[in-house]
């Protein structure tokens, strides 16, 4: 199976909590290798851009507000069929829907507090990396 790259946030819930470290340890531990990491702060123009396919969404306003509450990590994921690797782990978006062992299950606190964000496609993977990152910051 081909080595590819998805796009991964810990979201403001996770690192207020200081789950950091322990999320990303569950990544790792599923076979992803973190090849670009940096702590930020959101603004909010970088955060509507982000959800931006969700512009129409009821949720999409008090969603791009929790995205700029506090610092977040954004990653760049590689590994044996990354996206799908990531989403494994990351489980189900509404943590009362996630598998027992993954990341929302253990740590999500609401649909929205979920701790984690992964790219859906190798696609979208692209365009979120690029979003965030240069070329250059990513090691692999
Ligand atoms: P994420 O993977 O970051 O992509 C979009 C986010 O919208 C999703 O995780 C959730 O945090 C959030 N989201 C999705 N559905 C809802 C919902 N029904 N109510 C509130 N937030 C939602």
């Amino acid at each position: 199976m081909a080595v590819t790259r998805t796009f991964s946030i810990i979201k403001p819930d996770a690192t207020r909590r200081n789950l950091t470290g322990a999320v990303t340890k569950l990544l790792e531990e599923a076979g992803l290798r973190v090849v670009a990491s940096k702590r930020i702060r959101m603004t909010r123009d970088q955060a509507e851009g982000f959800y931006a396919v969700h512009k129409e969404r009821p949720f999409y306003n008090d969603l791009c507000s929790f995205m700029t509450s506090g610092p977040v990590v954004v990653q760049v994921l590689e590994g044996e069929d990354a996206v799908k690797r990531n989403r494994d782990v990351m489980g189900a978006t509404n943590p009362a829907d996630a598998a027992e062992g993954t990341i929302r299950k253990l740590y999500a606190e609401s649909i929205e507090a979920n701790s984690v964000h992964g790219s859906d496609s190798d696609d979208n993977a692209a365009i979120e990396i690029a979003y965030f990152f240069q070329p250059g910051e990513i090691v692999g």
